[in-house]
């Protein structure tokens, strides 16, 4: 994130002494400094200042190991997972259904049941979190941070939160686990890191957390804890929301996918333009509304695409998708590289009297072999391979 923020008191200086003349933390009369960087102290972080140590736990357990099967029996094929779907289950977190993943990234599908039952960090991945449905908001030690339908939420690892839902019946979330870093494409910002005019978004779509909540309580207070596979659950004898103050360059955030600004042209242009996100090993697209490609003969869906180097995933988020038949909002297809995909019979000469598109979907294109587990073959469309008959 490449914007400097700042929400609540901050000392005039970094590593210099925050008097806080109200502590009863150990008599120190401080607020505690805590310095979240990344990269090791190479790029972006924040200075948060808590109102107590956030080094201070009483107790660590291993809880579980969430391993990933991947299944074995299948050909080379496209697939449909009708994920919209999955029935509810669980909570925000552990209602998470792992459908897809390689070294780069887990793609996680949740429906959830349950409020969030406990505090959850992952500390080894930059979580993306979009909302196919639901709104509400992500409480951390950085604030509150509303989130409605549309939003990409991405959250920095070691950002502990609890997602507190308007209605947790209707929440439905895509989620991408980030083993590297999520950033904003770096040609679309200037020499000055600023997002160049023509980028298809500008710092004012980007939307930090903007009510710092102080929590001021000496109770023990459990977070979970993931880092790749591993589960582990911290307790501390306070609640971590306790920041006074923060500023810097990392926290959570909210980019809204109906903000894209979609770039047209005479004929078709490819996914690169469609970029959002740029992510270790893979690439994180926005397919917004938009209109058409305007030469008289233009043909107004993509062309079939062999994407050699790359397995290329669209979830169907909104509206009518004017080049595939059959999928429904909720739905993910995954069209891996080695075998061409296009538009669906028919849809190539009905494109060219359409002007406009309202469809919404997410793409992420992964550089390498995404494996598919078990649970996502349950919601495999096996007819789908032969679609384009
Ligand atoms: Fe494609």
């Amino acid at each position: 994130m490449p914007f400097y923020t700042r929400l609540g008191k901050l000392p005039p200086k970094r590593h210099i002494r925050f008097e806080n003349p109200g502590a009863s933390y150990r008599n120190e009369g401080i607020y505690y400094e805590h310095v979240v960087t990344t990269e090791g102290f190479a790029r972006a972080y924040s200075i948060l200042y808590h109102l107590r140590p956030p080094t201070c736990n009483t107790r660590v357990e291993r809880l579980a190991d969430l391993v990933l099967k991947s299944i074995e029996d299948q050909p080379l094929r496209q697939h449909h997972f009708r994920s919209g779907e999955l029935p509810r289950s669980g909570d925000p977190i552990s209602g998470r259904v792992p459908f897809m993943f390689n070294s780069d990234l887990i793609a996680w599908r949740c429906l959830p049941s349950l409020p969030q039952q406990t505090l959850f960090r992952n500390g080894a991945a930059d979580e993306v979190i979009y909302i196919h449905q639901g709104s509400g908001e992500l409480r951390s030690a950085y604030g509150r941070l509303r989130y409605r339908r549309g939003d990409y939420m991405v959250i920095p690892r070691t950002t502990t939160y609890e997602l507190v839902s308007d209605d947790i019946q209707v929440e439905d979330h895509l989620i991408l686990e980030c083993t590297g870093p999520v950033r904003i494409p770096p040609n679309y910002l200037n020499a000055d890191g600023q997002l160049k005019l023509g980028a298809p978004y500008y710092e004012r779509d980007f939307h930090p957390p903007t009510e710092l909540v102080t929590i001021d309580r000496e109770e023990p207070t459990d977070v979970v804890v993931k880092d790749g596979p591993r589960l582990t659950r911290v307790t501390f004898p306070h609640h971590p929301f306790d920041v006074v103050g923060w500023d810097g360059f990392t926290y959570p955030y909210t980019f809204n996918a109906w903000d894209f600004e979609p770039l047209t042209g005479t004929v078709h242009l490819p996914p690169p333009v469609q970029q959002t996100f740029d992510c270790r090993g893979f690439v994180i697209c926005t397919f917004a509304p938009r209109y058409l490609d305007h030469h008289p003969q233009a043909i107004k869906v993509p062309y079939a695409h062999s994407n050699v180097e790359a397995d290329e995933v669209l979830f169907y988020s909104d509206g009518q998708f004017s080049s595939r038949r059959g999928v429904g909002l909720g739905s993910m297809t995954l069209h891996p590289g080695g075998i061409p995909h296009g538009p669906h019979p028919g849809t190539i000469l009905r494109s060219m009297s359409e002007v406009r598109t309202e469809e919404l979907a997410v793409m992420f294109d992964t550089m390498n072999k995404l494996h598919l587990t078990p649970q996502a073959m349950q919601w495999d469309d096996p007819e789908y391979p032969l679609s384009w008959k």
